[in-house]
Order: C-alpha cells, then sequence, then structure tokens
C-alpha cells in the first residue's frame, strides 16, 4: 500500500465512530480509575474472605479448559466495569467484523481471517466477497498427502532414499508457531522422523540442523509467507548449496529436497523451487497467526494429517466461544480485559506465563511474538498516539525451573507482575510409567505457586513459627500477588489448539480497547533497512553517510576485531 493510499474509514471496519473519543477520557475509563482508588490495596485474602463461593463464581470450562481467575484482583463490580468499557469501546463489533472478513487491518487495508483457516467444511466465510473455505480445504488436502508421503517414508531424495529429516526453514510467524507445536506435541509425533527448526540468520543454527545430517535424507521446508526475508532465504540459499555440494548433484535435485510454503509463488519460483512443490496461503492470514494455514506442514508432517484437524477442530471449538458466548462469559475477553485493568491500572509492565510442562518450553516465546507484535504499539488505529499502557512485555519459562531463578522476584519483589500458569491433569500418553508420579510433585508446585502468590505469608504467621524477629521481614511473603490458572485435562492437539486461540482472541480483545490495529508490524521495519545499509560497511568497510559517531565506532572495532 504507497503511503498516499488513504486508510479506508472507520465505519467500515466494524469500529464506528470515525475519530473516536480517547480511552482515557472515556467515562468507562475514569470509572476504572476512581474504582481503582477504592480498590486501594485490598487483599486477596480478604477478597476470599467475604467470599468464600468466589473461586466457583470466577471459573470458566470452555472445551478441554478450566480457567480459575478468582485470584485476580478484581472483584463483580471490575468486572462490571471492565465489561461496560468493552462494550464502549465497541470490541464485539470489532470482533464481528473481524470475522466477517472487513479490513480491520488499516495500514495494510487487508482482512484479518485466521479464524478462516480452522473453518470446518461447509462453512462459508468471506474474504472481499468470495468464500475462502473450500481454498483452505484444498491446501490442507495437498498437505495432507504431501504428510503422508513422507511419513509412509514414500517421499524419496534424488538417490533414491527416503527423507527422514525434515528441516523448517522460517523465522517469526513461520517458525515459533511449528516449532512450539511440534515440542509441545512431541508425544503424538512420527519419532521415527526427525525435525529441526532453522530460524536464526546465525549461520551456527542452520549448521546445528545439518551437522549431522545426510543430504540424501535430508527434506527443506522453506516457510516464508512474503519470501523475501532476509534471514529465510540467506538459509535456505545455504542449505541448498549444503545439499547440492553432500549429493554431488546439480540443480534438479532441489525437487526432490526442498518445498515452499508461501504466499508468493513467483519468489518461490525464482529460488528454485516449482510451484508443484508449494503450499499456499493468503494475504489475510498474519504471520504470527498462521502456524495453522500451510505454515504448520511440517507439524503436519510430524503429527499426521488427522492429528492436525483435531488441533484444527480444537481452534474453531474457541472461535465459536469466542464469537458467540456474552462477553462476561468469554474467556478471551475476559483475560484480555484482565490485562486491561493490570496494564492501565495497576501499572504491570509485563506479564508471564508459566506453563507447567515441560513440552510447552516454547510456548511462551511464541506468545511473545503473538501479543508482542501484535499490541507493542504506541499510535491509535486513527494515527493518533496513544495515552495509555498498551501490550505488556510477554516472559516465562516452564515450571518448575522458573521457581529456582525469577520466582523470588515474584514473590518478594517490587514489581507487580500478573502471571498464567498453565497445568495438564494427566501427564504425556508415552511417558515412562516409572515418571509418572512425579506429575503429581509437578502440579502440586503449580498449585503452590498460585496459592503463595494470591495469600503470601504475613510477618504474624512468620513469627509465629518462631523466626528469631530480625528475619521475619525477610521471610515474610505480601501475596496479593494476581495469578489465573488454566487447567487443562491433557495437553492433546485439540487442547493445543484451543490455547492458542485463547491468546489470539485475548490479545485481539486488548488491541481493540487500546484502539490499536494488533494486525501490523512496522515496527520490526527500521532494523532490517538499517542491517542492509551497514552489512557493506562490516564485510567490505563502505562508506555509510550520515552514520552515528557509536556505530560506526563500533563497526570499525568489529572489522579490527575480524583482521579486516
Ligand atoms: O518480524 C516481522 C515478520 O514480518 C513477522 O511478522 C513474520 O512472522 C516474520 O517476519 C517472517 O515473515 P515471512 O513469513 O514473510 O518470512
Amino acid at each position: 500500500m504507497s503511503a498516499s493510499t488513504p486508510l479506508p474509514r472507520t465505519e467500515d471496519t466494524g469500529n464506528r465512530s470515525g475519530v473516536t473519543t480517547p480511552l482515557d477520557r472515556r467515562k468507562e475509563w475514569s470509572g476504572l480509575a476512581e474504582h481503582r482508588d477504592r480498590f486501594g490495596s485490598t487483599h486477596l485474602r480478604d477478597l476470599f474472605a467475604d467470599d468464600p463461593a468466589r473461586a466457583d463464581r470466577y471459573t470458566l470450562g470452555v472445551g478441554g479448559l478450566h480457567v480459575d481467575y478468582s485470584k485476580n484482583l478484581v472483584t463483580d463490580e471490575t468486572l462490571r466495569l471492565l465489561n461496560d468499557l468493552a462494550a464502549a469501546t465497541g470490541v464485539a463489533s470489532l470482533r464481528d467484523a473481524m470475522l466477517r472478513g472487513d479490513h480491520i487491518n488499516l495500514t495494510e487495508n487487508r482482512a484479518v481471517l485466521h479464524t478462516a483457516l480452522r473453518a470446518p467444511h461447509g462453512e462459508v466465510v468471506r474474504a472481499d466477497g468470495h468464500d475462502v473455505v473450500p481454498e483452505v480445504h484444498r491446501v490442507l488436502e495437498r498437505m495432507g498427502a504431501f504428510a503422508e508421503r513422507v511419513r509412509s517414508r514414500a517421499w524419496l531424495g534424488h538417490t533414491g532414499k527416503a527423507v527422514t529429516r525434515v528441516v523448517n526453514i522460517g523465522i517469526g510467524g513461520s517458525d515459533l508457531g511449528p516449532a512450539m507445536a511440534y515440542e509441545a506435541l512431541r508425544p503424538y509425533t512420527d519419532r521415527g522422523l526427525e525435525f529441526r527448526f532453522v530460524s536464526n540468520v546465525d549461520g551456527t543454527d542452520l549448521n546445528e540442523a545439518l551437522v549431522d545430517a545426510d543430504p540424501e535424507r535430508t527434506l527443506f521446508v522453506v516457510a516464508s509467507k512474503t519470501f523475501t526475508t532476509v534471514e529465510t532465504i540467506t538459509n535456505a540459499s545455504a542449505a541448498r548449496d549444503w545439499l547440492l555440494a553432500g549429493l554431488g548433484a546439480g540443480s534438479d535435485a532441489v525437487a526432490e529436497h526442498f518445498v515452499a510454503v508461501s504466499t508468493n509463488a513467483e519468489k518461490v519460483v525464482e529460488f528454485g523451487i516449482d510451484t508443484a512443490n508449494m503450499f499456499e496461503f493468503w494475504d489475510w492470514v498474519g504471520g504470527r497467526y498462521s502456524y495453522d494455514s500451510a505454515i504448520g506442514l511440517s507439524l503436519m508432517v510430524a503429527l499426521g494429517p488427522e492429528r492436525f484437524r483435531e488441533m484444527l477442530a480444537g481452534f474453531h471449538l474457541m472461535d465459536t466461544h469466542f464469537a458467540t458466548a456474552p462477553p462476561e462469559r468469554n474467556l478471551p475477553f475476559l483475560l484480555g480485559l484482565l490485562g486491561v485493568w493490570y496494564g492501565g491500572f495497576f501499572d504491570a509492565q509485563s506479564h508471564a506465563v508459566l506453563p507447567y510442562s515441560h513440552h510447552m518450553s516454547k510456548f511462551p516465546a511464541y506468545l511473545q511474538q503473538l501479543d508482542m507484535e501484535s499490541n507493542g504499539k504506541s499510535v491509535q488505529r486513527d494515527g493518533r498516539p496513544v495515552n495509555w499502557q498498551t501490550g505488556p512485555v510477554v516472559w516465562g519459562t516452564p515450571g518448575t525451573n522458573g521457581q529456582h531463578a525469577y520466582f523470588q522476584l515474584l514473590h518478594q519483589g517490587t514489581r507487580f507482575v500478573p502471571a498464567d500458569l498453565i497445568g495438564f491433569a494427566n501427564p504425556a500418553p508415552d511417558l515412562d510409567p516409572g515418571l509418572v508420579p512425579q506429575h503429581d510433585l509437578l502440579m502440586a508446585n503449580l498449585f503452590a505457586q498460585g496459592q503463595a502468590l494470591a495469600f503470601g505469608r504475613t510477618s504474624a504467621e512468620v513469627a509465629a513459627e518462631g523466626v528469631p524477629a530480625d528475619l521475619v521481614p525477610h521471610r515474610t511473603f505480601p501475596g496479593n500477588r494476581p495469578t489465573t490458572t488454566v487447567l487443562a485435562e491433557r495437553l492433546d492437539p485439540s487442547v493445543l489448539g484451543q490455547l492458542v486461540a485463547l491468546y489470539e482472541h485475548k490479545v485481539f480483545v486488548q488491541g481493540a480497547v487500546w484502539n490499536i490495529n494488533s494486525f501490523d508490524q512496522w515496527g520490526v521495519q527500521l532494523g532490517k533497512v538499517l542491517a542492509k545499509r551497514l552489512e557493506p560497511a562490516l564485510t567490505e568497510g563502505a562508506e555509510v553517510p550520515g552514520l552515528d559517531p557509536s556505530t560506526g565506532g563500533l563497526v570499525r572495532r568489529y572489522r579490527t576485531l575480524r583482521g579486516r
């Protein structure tokens, strides 16, 4: 879209009023500010003492997820005021606009239709007047046929040997989703195939993926929406060189060892991959919302088409809930509004996501892109600056590891960090029976952390344990640190789909309240442009006009250290 292209009128995008009232001037916002003053330092201990039924009332079950949000700093009044804010800011109407394919991504003039990727056969979802569901299923069928060929070892490399290692090359949304889901669903994957996910332009990433690989048995999936991303094209070119050198073959071998996933057929052909080996998706799928599109091809090879479809059904279940449940019983609304409350009125700077599942180790990194690339914005949809906090810093690692690292700060530090604790009632299906008892210990830790963060331990309780007076302050836990607990029956493809869709829609709700465009990512452009300009200075010592003294000095130092 050229800079002169006018932005679509906001009336056309579900955001009904042309110039919206700034969030902080809305009476619903002031109402929340006054409520926050009254809330003061009300403690979760008091909230539970006043309302013992709170845990039951503040629990929602959707699909396979049981979400207890009772350990949040909210009352019925808080939730009512937050829902009033959601209504005033038109969250539901923007959601409906997204679901019906309006161009709500204003700055790129695009529809936002990742929900169509998991729409079942027969459902109609239109992008620019045209039903996209048949195309989605056509690509899923092609992906399925390809996945089955690799899984049955019928996909042969150039020398006639079956492929046994799949290397996904992509970055950002073309890496984080498939890599995260592959780890999360390891017990459901074909353990006879090896998978590697290469993203970093640091050559060591590709090197590690190939150091013990057999070119005759290696297949590359080059995943890139644009097929112009420098990291991906650089790694894919290096992989092609490695393959052809290893096979001692000409470029005709590429067809048997490379497939592409992209929206850009022209660039795929230019790279040398036959479009017969290309799996497409569409510009109405944002990169960070794409792993359930063909971007999930490597994952589908790992899982098989049936499990992949179970995952899509899980996404769809949450999509349906988001589309139809009343806001006050709607999980994405609820989680989104809790974040609005903490960011706007408790000055929360970050949000921790703490999965008590080793298989979920990449989930926080996945959510970092989903949330921070979506809502790390400081201008409103019409270009005016925001005067309120937008997306938080999202971070986390699996429990119990984090407990022995940064939980000290969560319990006794000066920062206010709301957290999501995520756990699964049943252990992984292929866990060695000898290790199954450890699962209770893992889950006991999850529940204990939520308890300790909420209720802490008072100085009186500590003193009553006989702790010397001078140590009492050190051993006191203030508590009142909010958590939301997501407890699912088990980590399976459907539940993973439900969880991811939950966070996708939570991010949506927040972006809608904050009146920002959650679907562009202009903030990643500048660094890319500057890196391109700087590279010749590093390699050839080229002059970069207008280079600042600090960066110029670092470039010179780098060249000296490299002996240039
Ligand atoms: O980081 C910017 C970004 O455009 C992401 O939004 C995207 O997921 C990633 O780069 C990769 O882009 P592509 O799939 O086009 O290679």
